[in-house]
């Protein structure tokens, strides 16, 4: 007789080895996953518990015996010449600390010295150079076998085609492994994109990477924002490592990317700490990154502590929290925002994201509901991303059960039962509410024109804000300027002291420059970068008030759109009321724009400027703060409408598109040549 905890186990062995085989396909194969990678992770994790104990639970097919998933059809196949292992997870300091136990013990010494890598989220490949020029790139694959996609990865700017020989001859063969990705602002693009062309959109950058190197075709690969870094090697000929440390500086000689944000040397001590710095960094990088991965930095302690089937004993992948996971619909309701506009909320199953709970997503619009067929009671799979509000990716369908409930637009306003009509905006409709005396659109108005980049009034949170709209206390902005300290204290969870700390912070904030002036009175199509070109061109309020379409239109950078929302909101009474009573109350405008940007040789003024790669005389902070100063807007991304490019060391797939675009070129010497006549 079976024992019934054995059994139980069995069970669940049975159960996990199937589903990880499913979710397996679904990641490798279809680039369509269902789960987060995290909650992979542990359900193999617990897979692999459960066979240590029972080896006769492990079957020779269970997912904890692949590497991956068979290559897809339509591509040569190759042997790694040495297989491409994966790692083992780790997903607290106590599995680090136990990885680092194992290996002192393995080796029998005091102490170790490791290297840790950001983990990058992407495609893994191999670059097989011979005699310094690169003759094949593969996929993993299974690890043991990948696919040729030579032609393709050939697309990749960062990825060399010949060896860089400055410091050292190529090796007669050198393998490289690194990482393909597409960073966050290259991939926002190519999903609007795609939008616009009414195509789907990818999910992640990292699907969107796997999708664009399993192209037969290479010119849609080349059309793509792919990135390489590169982090290690396979068989190499001809030279030989020390460590890990050295052999990413000898990569980096070479002319591969390697990620700067590589420390070498560290003790357990340091990497621990390292683990916390690396996640409070890991929102602001331009790519995503989803943990670390620690590596024994001595080439020859590696081969000492040698590896296992699937992974090597000499190092761990350290993981961060996922930033997407599954949870349910509970409702979607309609918020109002300051516009009108009708944005229908996901209530969601709450669920912690990345250290954070969240119980709300938005879903934009009715069109992308409709697109993405999500309904109330639906099985989703959420992202939260930097601090970006939480988007709903996709529905998970084989969750579907048949009684979810779809979303219908109101067609009278949720909060203050106007009508709703429907307009154009660029390719869809939205709904909006058109009173403009509407509560919550006046609450929405009154958050932003209180807003950090705008009047910057502390104290004044969401709740204040509600609660004193609610109260009849603030009908509009110029209200906010005659709040009385003895009838704030009398409302309800308002203390004498918040009371005196906001109308304080009402009374600092009444100095303000026109730039964040115009921007807080919150005009369709008028946020920071309008608000900062407009207010850059006249001296006054009454100068801009004053203004035509026409004059506004010939300010470049100012579309039609913006021209004429301006125009219509000065010309409105209402408006030119409110804003006689906020200078009334006290409020002054100033126009501290630097006469500098004015100035004859300044090649900056109103110039859009992008910035890539590494700057050494300067953080790009910096550089960024120096030409704001000189008038200039920096973008993120490089279009037809770009003045200048900023390159550093290492760019990479912006230097190129500028360089097909044509858009002018300055690289770190001459850029700083021209900036120095006005530090
Ligand atoms: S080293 C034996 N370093 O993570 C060492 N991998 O599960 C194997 N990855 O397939 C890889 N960043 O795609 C290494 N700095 C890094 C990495 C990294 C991302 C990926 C790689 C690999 C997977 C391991």
């Amino acid at each position: 007789m079976n024992d019934p905890n054995t059994d139980r186990i069995k069970k669940e062995a049975i159960r996990l080895q199937k589903e990880l085989t499913g979710h397996s396909y679904r990641y490798h194969v279809l680039d369509d996953p269902v789960i987060s990678d995290v909650e992979y992770d542990m359900m193999l994790k617990r897979l692999i518990e459960i066979e240590e104990e029972f080896p006769q639970f492990s079957t020779s097919d269970s997912p904890t015996k692949r590497v991956g998933a068979p290559p897809l059809s339509g591509f040569k196949q190759a042997v790694h010449s040495i297989p491409m292992l994966s790692l083992d997870n780790a997903f607290n300091d106590q599995d680090v600390l136990d990885f680092h136990k194992r290996a002192i013990k393995n080796l029998n010494q005091e102490d170790i010295i490791y290297t840790v890598e950001p983990k990058l989220d992407g495609v893994a490949v191999e670059l097989k150079y011979e005699n310094g020029t690169l003759v094949q790139a593969t996929t993993r694959g299974d690890g043991v076998t990948g696919e040729v996609i030579t032609q393709n990865v050939r697309t990749i700017r960062s990825v060399p085609l010949k060896l860089h020989e400055g410091k050292m001859r190529a090796p007669s063969l050198l393998e490289v492994r690194g990482e393909i990705i597409i960073k966050r602002a290259d991939f926002d693009q190519l999903n609007n994109g795609r939008l616009e062309q009414g195509k789907n959109v990818f999910a992640n950058p990292r699907n969107a990477a796997a999708g664009s190197l399993r192209q037969l075709d290479s010119k849609i690969t080349a059309s793509r924002p792919l990135d390489i870094f590169v982090y290690g090697t396979g068989l190499v000929q001809g030279i030989s490592f020390q460590s890990q440390s050295l052999t990413l500086d000898t990569l980096k000689d070479f002319g591969f990317p390697v990620n700067s944000h590589i420390k070498s040397g560290l003790t357990i001590d340091g990497i621990l700490k390292f683990y916390k710095e690396l996640e409070t960094l890991r929102d602001s990088l331009a790519y995503e990154i989803d943990g670390m991965v620690i590596k024994v930095d001595d080439i020859s302690l590696q081969q000492q502590l040698g590896e296992k089937i699937k992974s090597p004993r000499w190092a761990i992948a350290y993981k961060f929290p996922a930033m997407q996971k599954t949870t349910t619909i509970k409702d979607i309701v309609v918020q109002v925002g300051r516009t009108g506009a009708l944005t229908p909320v996901a209530i969601l199953e709450p669920v912690n994201i990345g250290g954070a709970m969240v119980s709300k997503a938005t879903l934009h619009n009715e069109d992308e509901i409709k697109r993405k067929d999500i309904r109330m009671g639906d099985k989703v799979l959420v992202v939260r991303a930097g601090d970006v509000i939480p988007k709903v990716v996709k529905i998970i369908e084989s969750e579907r059960k048949g009684n979810e409930v779809p979303f219908k637009m109101p067609v009278h306003c949720p909060v203050c039962q106007s009508k709703i009509e429907k307009t154009k905006l660029d390719k869809s409709y939205i709904n909006k509410c058109v009173n403009a005396s509407c509560q919550a659109q006046l609450k929405e108005r009154i958050r932003h024109f209180v807003s950090k980049k705008a009047f910057d009034i502390d104290g004044l949170g969401k709740k204040s804000v509600v609660q004193l709209v609610d109260e009849g206390m603030l009908k509009s902005f110029a209200d906010i300027f005659s709040l009385e300290k003895e009838k704030l204290a009398c409302l309800d969870r308002m203390a004498q002291k918040s009371a005196t700390n906001l109308v304080q912070s009402v009374e600092e904030s009444k100095k303000i420059s026109l730039r964040r002036f115009i921007y807080a009175l919150g005009i369709d199509h008028t946020g920071e970068r309008a608000a900062k070109l407009i207010s850059e061109q006249f001296s006054t309020l009454n100068d801009i008030m004053e203004t035509s379409e026409e004059v506004l239109e010939e300010i470049k950078g100012i579309g039609p759109e913006t021209a004429s929302a301006v125009c219509q909101f000065f010309s409105n009474v209402e408006n030119k009321a409110i804003i006689e009573n906020i200078i009334l109350s006290g409020v002054i405008i100033t126009n501290d724009q630097p006469v500098i940007a004015e100035s004859q040789d300044n090649p900056f003024n109103n110039k859009r400027i992008v910035l890539t790669g590494t700057l050494q005389s300067m953080p790009r902070t910096e550089a960024k703060k120096q030409l704001e100063r000189l008038g200039a807007s920096i973008t993120p991304s490089i279009s037809s409408k770009t003045d200048f490019l900023i390159a550093g060391e290492k760019a990479g797939s912006k230097l190129a598109k500028a360089q097909k675009l044509g858009v002018t070129i300055l690289d770190e010497t001459r850029f700083a040549a021209l900036l120095e006549k006005f530090v």
